[in-house]
């Protein structure tokens, strides 16, 4: 049994794919499952937890017992229900694989298909939810004791997907991210998850490879520690 070390905490957990619409039937969506997220959601309310899930497009997964579930489409939508679920959180933790760009244009009817070449699709960005919940923190706009993130990193020739995470921790400015390795399988649409755990106070720890749900457990081990 886990032991009801979170009790009276409140976390808020955003889990899975934002989607971002072309048209009314359409959109631009990855293949984030949420299963990382709700992995986080189910072990913190084990763990005594008042939970909040903000969850995107997902798999079809069980919403764990007695974690309050909220539905976003798109990021835009996310980021406002990130943004007033977060104030006075103890931990929040940004799971969601969240679009970079939304389409910059939406058509009001279906597109429809013709003889023509079709238009080319314009994107423009979408806001950065993590990093936003920081710069609101630090302007006194919301309060939260802990922020986290995660970084899937492919890393390249010249760097690892390790000294990747430390440059996003510092360019996000949150207390902790984990780092996932992906690539070659890794990461997306499977069960497990591996990589590393970095704290802004300069901890790095190497979460070894094993279920979503251990990763989760290894996270609130930190933020318990962070919290005191
Ligand atoms: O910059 P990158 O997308 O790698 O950062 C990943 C982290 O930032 C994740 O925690 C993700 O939930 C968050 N994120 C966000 N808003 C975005 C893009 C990423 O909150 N638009």
């Amino acid at each position: 049994a886990l032991p009801r070390d979170l009790d009276g905490r409140r976390v808020v957990i955003s889990a899975g794919g934002t989607r971002e619409p072309l048209d009314p039937v359409r959109y631009l969506g990855n293949r984030s499952s949420g299963r990382q997220g709700y992995a986080l959601a189910r072990v913190a309310a084990h763990r005594g937890a008042e939970v909040t899930l903000v969850a995107g497009h997902t798999a079809e997964l069980v919403t764990p017992a007695g974690v309050r579930l909220i539905r976003t489409g798109t990021a835009e939508e996310m980021r406002s229900v990130m943004l007033a679920e977060a104030d006075g959180a103890d931990a929040v933790v940004m799971a969601a694989a969240v679009a970079d760009f939304k389409v910059a244009e939406q058509a009001g009817h279906k597109i429809k298909k013709s003889d023509a070449e079709p238009d080319p699709v314009r994107l423009a960005k979408n806001p950065d939810i993590l990093a936003e919940l920081v710069e609101s923190r630090a302007a006194g706009e919301l309060s939260a004791s802990l922020i986290a993130g995660f970084a899937a990193e492919t890393g390249d020739p010249s760097s690892s997907p390790l000294e990747y995470g430390r440059a996003k921790l510092a360019r996000k400015g949150c207390e902790l991210l984990v780092v996932n390795a992906v690539g070659d399988g890794r990461a997306f649409e499977v069960e497990d998850n591996a990589g590393w755990l970095l704290g802004d106070d300069g901890t790095e720890a190497t979460i070894p490879h094993g279920s979503k749900s251990l990763l989760a457990s290894t996270l609130w081990d930190a933020v318990k520690r962070r919290l005191g």
